[in-house]
Parts: C-alpha cells; sequence; structure tokens
C-alpha cells in the first residue's frame, strides 16, 4: 500500500481514515488465513521449520537501549540453542556478536548481563575487546593463529525507538527497510528512544509463541476474558482501524464507549479512573482530566456532556495538556492518538499498544526447549517521563524463575491464565483448525505472513 499523495501534517492522522474500517478495507490481501491449523502451535516439525525460517532470518528485539547505557555494557539473547550478545563499545555504538569464542567455541558470556572492558574466555584466556576484535591470544607466539582472522561472529543490530533489534541472518536487510517507511514514519512522534521502562518481566509459559501473539492482537476476547475494560474500551468492529504495512500491522480501537443507557457520563468517567490498573501513565493524567470533568458538572452534581463530548475527548485534552505541561514534546501526535492504543505487530514476534506517554509490549519468544507448547514471554511497559520522574520511575528486568510467582497487573493476568488454557485445548488431535472471525482480521494477517514464512519466502 503506498503512501497518499497529500501527507498529513501529523502521520496518524492515516489511522484516523474512515477508510481503513474493517467494512472499508482498502487492502485485504489476499492468504488471509481463516482457519489456522492447530499443528502450528503444537508441532515439534513446525518448530523446527519456524526455527530456521523464521527466527535466524528476522528482526527481534533484544532489550532496550539504555539497559546498555555506557561502554562495556552487555547483555546476552537466547534463541533456541543460539546465543548472541549485544554489547556497547567504546565508540557508544552496539554491536552483536555469536556468544562464542573463536578458539574452541566456549561460551563467552555466561550470564545475562554484566559490564565488562573486554571479553576474556574463561577456557583459554582469548581476549576480545567490545568490537569483537581479538585482542590476545595466550602464548601467540606459539599458536600459530593470526589474531585479526579470529574477530568474534558479528551480527547485525540496530536500534529504532529506543529498542535494540538484532538479526540472527549476517545478509540481514537493513532495519528500517526490513520495517518499512510507514512504520518509521508513524512511530516516530511517539518519541519512544525517550520512554524509561517501568514494567520488564520475563517468564517461562506453558504454550506456544504464537497463542501469546494471537492473543494481543484481537480485541474479540475483550469481553470473554477482560470484562472491566468493557467501560472504557469496547472494540467495536465498526470503529477499529487496520493497517497492513508489508510483515507488519497496525490497528487501533478507539478508547470509547457505545454512548447512551449502556455507559452514561458517570460509567465513562468512572471507567477512566480504572485506567490507571492497566496503563501505568494515566495516573499523571487524572488531575486535568478532573479538572476538566467538574467543568460538566451542575449544581445538583449532575454530569452531563454537551453533544460530542465523551469522557475519551476530556482524556485526549487532559493527556495533551498533562505531557505539554511537564516539557515533553507531543506535537507530532493526533488527538485521537492521546488516548487510543494502537496495537502493532511488526513481525515476527512484537506487539506494542501505544499511545500519548505510554506503550506496553508483549513480545514471546520459543523455548529454547525447542518444545512447541512452551514460550517465554517478555511483557513491559515504557513511559514518557522528564528526567527527574524518569530517574525514580525506572525499573530493572524481573526473570520470574517459580511459574506463577509472579502477579501481572489485572488484564495481563487474565490473559497469562487464558492463554495456558487455551495452548492445552489445542493440543488435542481432533481439533485440526482453529475458526478465525472477520474481527480477528490481523490475526489472519499474521498467519498469512507466517505461511509465506514457512513456504520460504524471505521478506
Ligand atoms: S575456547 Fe576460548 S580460549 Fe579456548
Ligand atoms: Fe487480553
Amino acid at each position: 500500500m503506498t503512501i497518499e499523495a497529500t501527507r498529513p501534517t501529523r502521520p496518524g492522522e492515516w489511522l484516523d481514515d474512515t477508510r481503513i474500517g474493517l467494512s472499508g478495507l482498502r487492502s485485504d490481501p489476499a492468504g488471509l488465513r481463516w482457519k489456522i491449523p492447530t499443528e502450528r502451535y503444537t508441532s515439534p516439525q513446525i518448530a523446527v521449520q519456524e526455527r530456521e525460517l523464521i527466527w535466524k532470518t528476522t528482526w527481534q528485539v533484544v532489550g532496550r537501549a539504555d539497559e546498555l547505557a555506557k561502554a562495556g555494557d552487555w547483555k546476552t539473547y537466547q534463541l533456541f540453542d543460539q546465543s548472541f550478545i549485544v554489547v556497547r563499545g567504546r565508540d557508544d555504538m552496539i554491536r552483536g556478536f555469536v556468544n562464542a569464542c573463536r578458539h574452541r567455541g566456549n561460551l563467552l558470556c555466561a550470564q545475562r548481563s554484566g559490564t565488562s572492558r573486554q571479553f576474556l574466555c574463561q577456557y583459554h584466556l582469548w581476549s576480545y575487546d567490545l568490537e569483537g576484535n581479538c585482542r590476545g591470544i595466550l602464548r601467540e607466539g606459539h599458536s600459530g593463529v593470526d589474531k585479526s582472522d579470529v574477530p568474534l561472529l558479528s551480527v547485525p543490530v540496530e536500534t529504532f525507538g529506543g529498542f535494540i533489534f538484532l538479526n540472527p541472518d549476517p545478509d540481514a536487510t537493513p532495519l528500517a527497510e526490513y520495517l518499512g517507511p510507514e512504520v518509521v514514519e508513524l512511530l516516530r512522534p511517539y518519541q519512544m528512544e525517550r520512554f524509561v521502562t517501568v514494567m520488564d518481566v520475563e517468564e517461562a509459559l506453558e504454550c506456544n509463541w504464537k497463542v501469546v501473539m494471537d492473543a494481543f492482537q484481537e480485541g474479540y476476547h475483550v469481553w470473554g476474558v477482560h470484562p472491566q475494560l468493557l467501560n472504557v474500551i469496547y472494540p467495536d468492529p465498526e470503529k477499529g482501524r487496520y493497517w497492513f504495512l508489508g510483515d507488519h500491522s497496525v490497528a487501533t480501537t478507539p478508547f470509547d464507549v457505545p454512548r447512551g443507557e449502556q455507559f452514561g457520563p458517570e460509567e465513562q468517567v468512572a471507567g477512566i479512573r480504572k485506567l490507571p490498573e492497566t496503563f501505568p501513565a494515566v495516573p499523571l493524567m487524572l488531575p486535568r482530566f478532573e479538572e476538566l470533568v467538574a467543568e460538566y458538572r451542575g449544581d445538583d452534581g449532575t454530569l452531563v456532556f454537551p453533544e460530542g463530548l465523551t469522557a475519551r475527548t476530556l482524556l485526549q485534552q487532559a493527556t495533551r495538556d498533562t505531557l505539554t505541561g511537564m516539557g515533553l514534546d507531543v506535537s507530532g501526535l493526533t488527538d485521537n492518538q492521546m488516548t487510543d492504543n494502537q496495537g502493532w505487530v511488526l513481525f515476527p514476534n512484537f506487539f506494542m499498544t501505544i499511545r500519548a506517554g505510554e506503550c506496553h509490549i508483549t513480545m514471546p519468544t520459543p523455548h529454547p526447549s525447542g518444545d512447541p507448547n512452551k514460550c517465554v514471554w517478555h511483557v513491559a511497559s515504557y513511559m514518557y517521563l522528564p528526567d527527574d520522574l524518569a530517574e525514580s520511575a525506572k525499573v530493572d528486568p524481573t526473570v520470574v524463575e517459580e511459574p506463577g510467582s509472579h502477579t501481572y497487573f489485572e488484564a495481563l493476568q487474565q490473559d497469562y491464565e487464558q492463554m495456558q488454557r487455551q495452548q492445552a485445548g489445542l493440543r488435542n488431535s481432533r481439533l485440526e483448525h482453529e475458526t478465525i472471525t472477520r474481527e480477528e482480521l490481523v490475526v489472519a494477517n499474521f498467519h498469512r505472513v507466517l505461511d509465506r514464512y514457512l513456504a520460504g519466502a524471505r521478506s
């Protein structure tokens, strides 16, 4: 799909375009998967195909650039039995390497993260600098090895929006090309590179990684799994907006509810007040929101919204006022982007909901054992805060070793439990396929892209 000839001032306006609603999609790609074979969630053979055709060839987020704040900071990334190191060099660049010594292959970094002036292999003490050059060989004069022949094996690494992306394929296309210009342009105004980590958890789950991706790509399960969200997020199929951008997609559901009897002004406002449980930046917006609401309360205490005004539009105004008042730049974002969560899928495993001032990501990776009935999910929330607040809000990553010992916020806990139930059902061999509804269009698209990769087509 091409960008319209006349570019809007704010890229987010593309998503306000009514022509990309469910009933008037500009692009309904051929090959959407309305029936998904259940074996792709359970078959060890398919897991092996995915490893070769998807995971070894695609860009994946391995962390935030601010986790590697200074030269020598490194972390590892595990993909099945493959291990990589990302490290910030003395020149401030972040590089990626295969986590193996060039002598006899010993793992260089056995921990998840650390800080080193160099990488020293503990086996026979060969050493490498932060840029991957071999710097020292024990008794080099007798070794018969030329140091310049044995640098660490490098792996493509780039950053975008503050995220570190790694691609295991040494011949990968550049990240910007992989994402495509529209993805880059739509995400840039959020200033994600300035966001700070306020929640970051990793835990092994008893489900396939695609069960996680599917669950986060549709709002159809809000009624069944998150009924408490219905008075603020009402994923009305007629109001949703979808856009397929190559292998990736963005969809948006307004933070809104049907007007009238079902959710009047008081219920709408109560819904916004409950949002902090799910959306960590909302508490910052609430004081201004309450001020605005008070203007519509009559002498008898009754709240009356004039035509066209809803709790959503007040939250939009409160969000823009608050963030701007904190000295943050949200001028490139539309009013809808002040409230509405836009759900991004960056193939293969990056799902993000983003609104002005905050985003939340869910990234499942296959379980290192290769068992298709398991995965490791990584969930994190980030906020756009002024420097003084950012320092105190920032958290370090948590790894949950004991399954189920961590309590997520309510909506995430509900998903956590639901996904593992789904995997248990999917394992029934009589069930050959899932049946996807039109509302779950993004899931159907995700599996279209997956089909393409499994057929051997690279992006
Ligand atoms: S394997 Fe690393 S120095 Fe021998
Ligand atoms: Fe959910």
